[in-house]
């Protein structure tokens, strides 16, 4: 298959975010995280989801994957030399906000944190590799969620402020491209990693979590205002998690009901950070719904004025709905529901495979906002297994990806304007939603297993090679 319909200067790479490669959990002064309290497991989300939740370790019952990660703290030199083999022009990252604000609440910020994405930054910057950084990726400080209820507080925003302020004046001369908060409207679903609560067993789930949602959008609108300030010529984007919603069949119910479900996930967030006001249907839907957003004045004027430069976003899979549907029809993925699309095969973990959804998905998102896209996750996560000669063949992820960046070029024939692509995971790490190991991602194999056991040695799988000639030929060899 070939093509050349990348534009110059496209940004290729790999995603990761701290909590789920670094490790080093309690190293440098490092305060615990939301991810830290995360047990290893498929049940994970369902553990920490349920309400009267303690938010502590308890080693006894548990084993915690995040801790170690895949050592990341310890190897990024070895690990950031493999991306340059593979040709990265970005990696994107996140820094973990617990280790330059270990409990949050400080006035000052953590040298020893600060020190190491400096080491960091100077190790990309050695091959050119322009660093993508995540301001929070699920790793709120957690002294934050257990004393002041994550983001449902107001408080939170000065913190987070605060914490933001530091790292853009810090690595200002080092970090161009910064994104705010990781899938922002995951907390529609999944408020406990994104928002930093559980919703109560009495609570009604969706004021709490909207006015979380209003303290994000102010807190996101000072880090852009904040980073224009600071950094010259410093690009801010937004990051969704977006799935096109497909209605199931003709019958115009199922359309709308699609349609609404498309716009009260995949919209309602972009709608704020990239229009600078809450859209019609929202405020519609919040009259309808008795909730009440408590603002403060001037909270709507910084919304307009903090308005982001792009629109990153992960696409893992679409969305098929109808109106009527059971349990036994639904489909599984990566917090967003809808039923089984008798067209589309789906991963080991039941993620169903749609590259033509992510054709669909640019599509959506260019009409809707006009402003450039990053395709800041893509990925399957797959068990590997490795040969006894040591090669690791996985083909099945190559033909993923491969179908995933036709589909990203036959976009841009369409007149999307796509700044780049970092898939999922460029090197194996912890599954954010099942605390396993052997979920795989990767270019870059790592040897551990999902109790922990393993050399953590880095090996080469055939996807690495495939995605060096990839970027090696700007997307023309696929
Ligand atoms: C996204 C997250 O939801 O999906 C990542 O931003 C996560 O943190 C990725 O790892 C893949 O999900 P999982 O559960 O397979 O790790």
């Amino acid at each position: 298959m070939t093509t050349t319909r990348f534009p110059e200067g496209f940004l290729w790479g790999g995603a990761t975010a701290a909590n789920q490669l670094e490790g080093g959990f309690d190293s440098g002064n490092k305060g615990l995280n939301i991810a830290d309290v995360l047990p290893g497991g498929k049940e994970r989300l369902t553990v920490l989801s349920k309400p009267g939740f303690n938010w502590e370790i308890d080693k006894e019952k548990y084993h915690y994957p995040n801790h170690l990660g895949i050592d990341f703290y310890h190897r990024y030199k070895e690990d950031i030399a493999l991306f340059a083999e593979m040709g990265f022009k970005t990696y994107r990252m996140s820094i973990a906000w617990s280790r330059i604000f270990p409990n949050g609440d400080e006035r000052e910020p953590n040298e020893e944190g600060l020190a190491f994405y400096d080491r960091v930054f100077d190790e990309l910057e050695k091959y050119d590799i322009e660093p993508v950084v995540t301001l929070s990726h699920y790793e709120m400080p957690l002294n934050l969620v257990k004393n002041y209820g994550g983001w449902r507080s107001r408080e939170v925003v000065t913190f987070f402020e605060r914490y933001v302020e530091s790292v853009l004046n810090r690595y200002k001369d080092k970090v161009k491209y910064w994104l705010t908060f990781n899938e922002i409207n995951s907390g529609i679903m999944m408020p406990v990693m994104g928002l930093g609560f559980a919703i109560q067993e009495e609570e009604d789930r969706y004021q709490p979590t909207f006015q979380a949602f209003h303290h994000q959008f102010v807190a996101s609108a000072l880090a852009v205002k904040a980073a224009h300030r600071i950094i010259q010529g410093s690009q801010v984007g937004c990051m969704l998690i977006y799935a096109p919603v497909y209605a199931y069949d003709s019958n115009p119910e199922n359309v709308m009901y699609a349609h609404e479900a498309s716009r009260f996930f995949n919209n309602f967030c972009g709608d704020v950070q990239v229009r600078g006001k809450y859209p019609a249907f929202i405020n519609h839907y919040f009259k309808e719904h008795n909730i009440n957003i408590d603002m403060e004045d001037g909270d709507l004027e910084l919304i307009n004025q903090g308005t982001v430069d792009f629109i990153s976003f992960s696409y893992y899979m679409s969305r098929t709905e109808r109106k009527e549907k059971t349990a036994d029809e639904m489909a599984q993925g990566n917090m967003i529901g809808g039923i089984k699309n008798p067209f589309l095969k789906a991963s080991d973990w039941g993620w169903e495979i749609d590259p033509t959804g992510l054709r669909v998905s640019l599509n959506e998102l260019y009409d809707r906002y006009e402003i450039p896209l990053f395709i800041v996750e893509n990925g399957l996560g797959a068990y590997d297994k490795v040969e006894e000669d040591g090669s690791i063949n996985d083909d099945y992820r190559i033909e993923y990806l491969r179908e995933h960046i036709d589909a990203i070029g036959a976009a841009i024939e369409d007149g999307v304007e796509v700044m780049g692509y970092t898939p999922w995971g460029c090197i194996d790490l912890v599954s954010a939603s099942t605390g396993e190991m052997s979920k795989r991602y990767g270019f870059i194999h790592v040897d551990l297993d999902n109790e922990g056991n393993g050399t953590l040695e880095r090996k080469k799988k055939k996807s690495f090679y495939w995605y060096q000639n990839v970027i090696k030929t700007n997307g023309e060899e696929l």
